[in-house]
This record gives C-alpha cells, sequence and structure tokens, in this order.
C-alpha cells in the first residue's frame, strides 16, 4: 500500500472505456496481432496542411509563451464568429473559455459548478466520460435511458421527470457519440418548454461532432431554437473532430459571463492556458478555408452508407443509421444467449465484443460503456478496406454461434 491512500474521489471513476480499448488494441498489435481496430474517437485524416503551417509560423514568431488564461484574443474571436454563425447569437471574450480540448472544458465546468449530491442529468446512450466526471466532481450522475424507439434521444417528458430541486445540468450531445442521433428543431422546442420551467437547470450542449452532419442543412441548435435559454447554456465545441486534430487539444466553451469567469479561474490554477502554438493552428482552423470538411463529410457517409448496408444483412444485428458523426450503435441483441463454436454462452455484448476480437481480430466497444446494453459501438474513422473487413468477420463470427 502507498504511504497516501488515493482519494475517494478517484477511487469512484474508471478509466475511459475507449482510452482502455485502444490500449488493449495497442497491446495485442505490439504482440504482432493483426487487428482491426473499430474502437477509433478520431478522425483518420491528417490534420490540413494550412493548419500545421500556421502552428509552425506561430512558432518562429516566437508565440512560444503563456498566453492569456482564457486563450489569445486572436482565438476567442474566431470561436465567437464560429459561434455567430452557428446559434445566430453574439459571445463576447468574456463569454468563451478555451481548454485543452472540449474534455478539459466540459471537466471544468462540472468542477464549477457541481457540489456534494447535485444531480446532473445525462441521457443514455452518453459519451464514457460524462458520468466519470460527474463522480470526479462529488455529483450524482442521473441517467436517463433513452430507447432506440426514441432515436435514442430525451423526451420532453424524460427530462420533466429527472428534473429535481438538486438537478444542476442536463446534458445534450448531438451529433452524439456512440449513436451519431441529433436532435430536430421540434425535440428541441419540446425540450426547452420543460427547461424554461425549470430555471434552476443549466444546459450543456456538446457539439463536437456538429460539422460532421449527413442531413441537409445544419442541425438546429437549442440555443438557435430558444435564445431565451442563452444563458443557461454552456455551448462545449472544439477543433478535434472537425479538423483532424485531437492531439492538439483546444476546445472551447461559450455560455453566461460568471460561468466562464469561474472556469478561467479553475483554468488559472489548472493549466495557466492552453498551448500557445495549439491556439495558433486553431485560429487558422476556424478562419481558414472549410471546403475540405464537405470531402471529410462525404467520405465518412460513404463508409457509414457500406458499414450498416453489410451488417443489416448480418442475422442478429440491426442498425439505425447514424445522422451525424463518426459511430455507428449496433444493435445485437438478437446475438445474446447464443453460443460460440467453444460452447460458451454470449450473455452480454461485453462477451460479445470478446469474442469478435479473440476469434475475429475486431475490436469494438461494448454498449454497456455507453450505458446502453444491448448494443456495441463502431468507429468508421477508418478505411473502407478495414470497414469491409470487419463487417466480413463480423458476419463469420456470428454465423458460427448456434
Ligand atoms: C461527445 C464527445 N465530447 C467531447 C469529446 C472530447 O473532445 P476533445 O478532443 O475536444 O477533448 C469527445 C471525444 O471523443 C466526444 O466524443
Amino acid at each position: 500500500m502507498s504511504a497516501t491512500p488515493i482519494s475517494r474521489r478517484v477511487d469512484r471513476i474508471k478509466p475511459s472505456p475507449s482510452t482502455t480499448a485502444a490500449q488493449r488494441v495497442r497491446e495485442l498489435k505490439a504482440e504482432g496481432h493483426q487487428i482491426l481496430d473499430l474502437t477509433v474517437g478520431e478522425p483518420d485524416f491528417d490534420t490540413p496542411e494550412h493548419i500545421k503551417r500556421a502552428a509552425i509560423e506561430a512558432i518562429h514568431r516566437g508565440e512560444t509563451k503563456y498566453t492569456p488564461v482564457n486563450g489569445t484574443p486572436e482565438l476567442r474571436e474566431a470561436i465567437s464568429a464560429k459561434l455567430a454563425q452557428r446559434h445566430g447569437a453574439h459571445y463576447s471574450h468574456a463569454q468563451i473559455a478555451v481548454g485543452g480540448g472540449a474534455k478539459q472544458v466540459i471537466f471544468l465546468a462540472l468542477m464549477a459548478t457541481v457540489d456534494t449530491g447535485d444531480e446532473v442529468i445525462i441521457p443514455a446512450p452518453y459519451w464514457v466520460s460524462y458520468p466519470d466526471m460527474v463522480l470526479a466532481n462529488d455529483g450524482t450522475p442521473v441517467v436517463v435511458d433513452c430507447g432506440e424507439d426514441d432515436g435514442f434521444k430525451l423526451t420532453a417528458p424524460q427530462l420533466e421527470a429527472a428534473i429535481t430541486p438538486r438537478t444542476r445540468w442536463v446534458v445534450l450531445n448531438a451529433p452524439s457519440n456512440p449513436t451519431g442521433a441529433a436532435y430536430n428543431a421540434a425535440e428541441l422546442r419540446a425540450l426547452a418548454d420543460v427547461l424554461l420551467a425549470h430555471p434552476h437547470v443549466r444546459v450543456l450542449t456538446d457539439e463536437i461532432y456538429d460539422e460532421i452532419w449527413y442531413g441537409t442543412g445544419r442541425a438546429p441548435t437549442l440555443v438557435g431554437v430558444e435564445p431565451g435559454l442563452r444563458d443557461r447554456v454552456l455551448v462545449t465545441n472544439g477543433v478535434s473532430k472537425t479538423y483532424a486534430m485531437t492531439g492538439w487539444r483546444i476546445g472551447y466553451g461559450a455560455g453566461a459571463a460568471d460561468l466562464i469567469a469561474a472556469i478561467n479561474k479553475l483554468q488559472s490554477q489548472i493549466s495557466s492556458c492552453p498551448s500557445s502554438v495549439s491556439q495558433a493552428a486553431a485560429v487558422a482552423a476556424l478562419t481558414g478555408e472549410q471546403d475540405f470538411i464537405a470531402g471529410m463529410v462525404a467520405t465518412y457517409r460513404g463508409r457509414r452508407d457500406e458499414l450498416v448496408r453489410a451488417l443489416e444483412g448480418v442475422p442478429g444485428i440491426s442498425c439505425t443509421t447514424p445522422q451525424g458523426g463518426f459511430y455507428l450503435f449496433a444493435n445485437c441483441t438478437g446475438l445474446l444467449g447464443r453460443r460460440t463454436p467453444q460452447g460458451a454462452e454470449l450473455g452480454t455484448d461485453e462477451e460479445l465484443a470478446r469474442y469478435l476480437l479473440e476469434t475475429q481480430q475486431v475490436a469494438v466497444i461494448h454498449g454497456a460503456a455507453y450505458g446502453s446494453p444491448g448494443y456495441f459501438r463502431i468507429s468508421f474513422a477508418t478505411s473502407n478496406a478495414v470497414l469491409a473487413e470487419a463487417a466480413a468477420r463480423i458476419a463469420r463470427a456470428c454465423a458460427e454461434l448456434s
């Protein structure tokens, strides 16, 4: 036992299952196994050249020192312009926080607002980090099961039923990781009506996949649908997914100035500021040419369609087509309870994921990690060849079940 015990806060949480899965795949590959990795949570595209160039130029200009805690004015200006275009709302520099990824901003927002026993409503399937972030900040995650019949989306009656006097936040992630689901304007209107009746509840909208969108036009936003909620909404986003910049670690939050000031206060004690060089790259990403995004989305769309087609042909698996993002959340309830050729019963999605990994070297993440057993998540941020081979192997593995 170590001299200083590890805090209860840390004991309460688990490492991110997607990070753990990615680590397991790396280990298996290092041992020489040929793994088809469908766990990746990041674009397989390279960061565009003009963004890399901006970072190199920033280094040469000597922009290698601390920046303001809440990011450079240039970056806040670029974020403000993006938010105006997306939400039809003006956010001043005092209403924008910049952090080491959207993940850090979300964590700091919870740290800034959640006290022991405060509740945070999290619709499931959820991004794996939300419940653990709430627990790490002494809060209580209130998970609401959002079934496939409702498109994996939180309904207004569900929201109404989950709100208590202790509710601090409801988290809305659209397009969603892991389902790709997104709310339409009528659904947002219904949620907004519930929220207007409960002024103590804030909303965290995680919009990290907003540009990876397969619908026509743009997906509506809560602030766009109900500007009256603006001061209670923290919009979070970043450059990781849209610009293939996961390693640069730049994300942001926009909302009420007092909340942003609290986030910045924490940031000043935690990391002082995000990386200066990455901030310069993020300015180039947000203000530079955006045309390549359409090409990237078209590539993802082609992969999505192929994947859905291939898996729909596998007895026991069914899919709701994702509207955005680069994940497919496949329903595998039709396979549970069946037996492997070795005689083992596949009782859970986790056992199914292990079976696929061990017998076919296909790595997926089981649905229970996202709060929704009976599913598994496939990332299609990988080549068509890998996806086609993986789908063929999944079909083979399923055909061998009795
Ligand atoms: C839903 C969701 N939110 C936030 C993040 C974190 O993004 P960032 O790289 O900006 O921290 C991810 C990354 O996987 C995500 O899937």
